[in-house]
């Protein structure tokens, strides 16, 4: 028997999910808002037009599932999945062994924790950028750059060195990053076109997946085995940090492979999300010269010429607004997934145990209830007196509750030293292009290279 009020939920007929699959595959955002516009903000529909999940843009009930009840909504297979590939690390991990690691690891990533971080965030951001002033220089000061390429690069290098430092080798940042991306497209494959799995088994597609995610964890191992082994002074990176925790009830480390696990989910969750987060932000910025007006105003008051330091972050406010509002257009972890382990109800919905719950973050981020024009770029919402304004869950690009995004704070300042020190070095122009496209994958992709034009500002 359904539970009472399950059948007042707006249902999008099967047979038109399954009708629309190879869109929904293709890219899923234009099609769940035309649901959610036509039936409600919460509805239920069937993805790829077998699985059966609750929608929803309402800001209460994603509260409800991160944060009020978090208890009852462990995520669900569609997030637990990739633990076949990456291991049972903080993204993908559950209850008791999940709440433990994060007390473990949840220090290392504290404010103060980040600012000894960022030493070697800009001395990559710094290696990344000077090849492109370079060749800049070469072409008479300006040059063409593939703006999601770059942050792509630039982001997994600034990751790759916060948690390895200097030890890693070229090549093998290079393998780590080409194995990284065809695990992930594999995986959202799986999950979008559930149909396909027969026949990817049939190909070993599942088999070679493992294989390269076998191959990735060796890459790993060596370089833990090789910290382990060394006897010079221990570097202050996210490698170092994971190998000096200590469980509080025993003071014992992690095991080998639990440092591997944790390894490979800070490697996935932390460079793909500021990558696009950083593409979307020079899109826009290329479009909006109002605002890198202000901009360069904010950063000529506080820094001059000079590069910014973690201190000076704080006073360089709008910089960061400008950040969180490409977040709200853009938010990089677009959508989010949960199950009820037990019967639960929200404002009179019931919500059956099994009930798999997908919090469209996209969706809350543009809405015209909970935002003033919403499709409009203005960082000035994110100005101190206008955040009081807003709902509660209207702005979740980091999620809530006790699974918060934990790299939030290394998120940020990584983004907005990258922001501060291409502003310092150029100026960015817009190149005619037609718009760029959302690609939704597991974060929010361009479909399309963003073509962005880098001027040098120094001669
Ligand atoms: C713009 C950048 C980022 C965005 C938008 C973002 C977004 C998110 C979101 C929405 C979640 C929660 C997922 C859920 O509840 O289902 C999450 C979790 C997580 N993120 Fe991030 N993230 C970013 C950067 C990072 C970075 C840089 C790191 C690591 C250095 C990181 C590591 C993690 C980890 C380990 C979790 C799992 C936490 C847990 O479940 O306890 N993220 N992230």
């Amino acid at each position: 028997m359904p539970p009472p009020h399950a059948a007042s939920l707006p249902v999008v007929p099967r047979w038109k999910s399954l009708r629309n699959s190879i869109t929904l595959a293709a890219n899923p955002i234009p099609l769940l808002n035309n649901y959610l516009d036509t039936y409600g903000d919460t509805i239920v529909v069937y993805l790829g037009g077998i699985r059966r999940t609750v929608l929803t843009r309402d800001p209460g009930l994603v509260q409800h599932i991160l944060q009020k009840n978090h208890r009852n909504y462990p995520k669900s297979d569609l997030s637990h999945g990739i633990a076949r590939y990456l291991g049972h690390g903080l993204l993908t991990s559950e209850g008791i062994y999940w709440l433990q690691q994060r007390r473990l690891i949840q220090p290392g990533f504290h404010r103060q924790r980040i600012s000894s971080l960022v030493t070697l965030m800009q001395a990559e951001i710094n290696d990344c950028l000077e090849p492109l002033e370079r060749e800049a220089a070469q072409q008479g000061g300006a040059m063409e750059v593939a703006v999601h390429e770059l942050m792509t690069t630039t982001a997994f290098r600034i990751i790759a060195r916060s948690v390895f430092s200097n030890s890693l080798g070229e090549a093998q940042l290079q393998r780590m990053a080409e194995l990284l991306t065809a695990i992930q497209a594999f995986y959202v494959r799986t999950v979008r076109q559930p149909y396909l799995r027969p026949w990817q088994h049939a190909r070993g597609q599942f088999r070679r997946h493992d294989q390269l995610a076998a191959e990735l964890r060796d890459i790993v191992r060596q370089y833990i085995r090789q910290r382990q082994q060394s006897s010079g002074p221990a570097p202050d990176d996210l490698l170092q940090m994971l190998l000096d925790a200590r469980y509080e009830d025993n003071g014992e480390p992690m095991t080998e492979e639990q440092v591997l696990d944790e390894t490979a989910i800070i490697l996935v969750a932390g460079h793909e999300t500021s990558a696009n987060a950083l593409s979307w932000l020079w899109y826009l910025l290329a479009q909006h010269p109002e605002v890198v007006a202000k901009l360069r105003a904010e950063m000529d008051q506080v820094l001059g010429d000079r590069p910014a330091t973690f201190a000076d972050l704080p006073g360089l406010g709008y910089s960061l607004q400008v950040i969180q509002e490409t977040m709200r257009l853009y938010p990089p972890a677009w959508i989010l997934d949960r199950v009820a382990a037990a019967d639960d109800s929200y404002n009179g919905l019931a919500l059956p145990k099994g009930t798999l719950i997908s919090g469209y973050l996209y969706g809350i981020h543009h809405s015209a209830k909970l935002w003033d024009e919403p499709e409009a770029f203005r960082p000035e919402r994110f100005g101190p007196d206008q955040l009081r304004q807003q709902a509660p869950y209207a702005y979740i690009p980091f999620g809530g509750g006790p699974r918060l995004c934990i790299g939030n704070q290394f998120a940020l300042t990584e983004m907005q030293l990258v922001l501060l020190e291409m502003l310092r070095r150029f100026e960015v122009e817009w190149v005619q292009q037609p718009p760029v496209d959302l690609m939704p994958l597991i974060t929010l992709r361009p479909r399309q290279e963003i073509r962005v034009r880098f001027r040098r500002r120094k001669a």
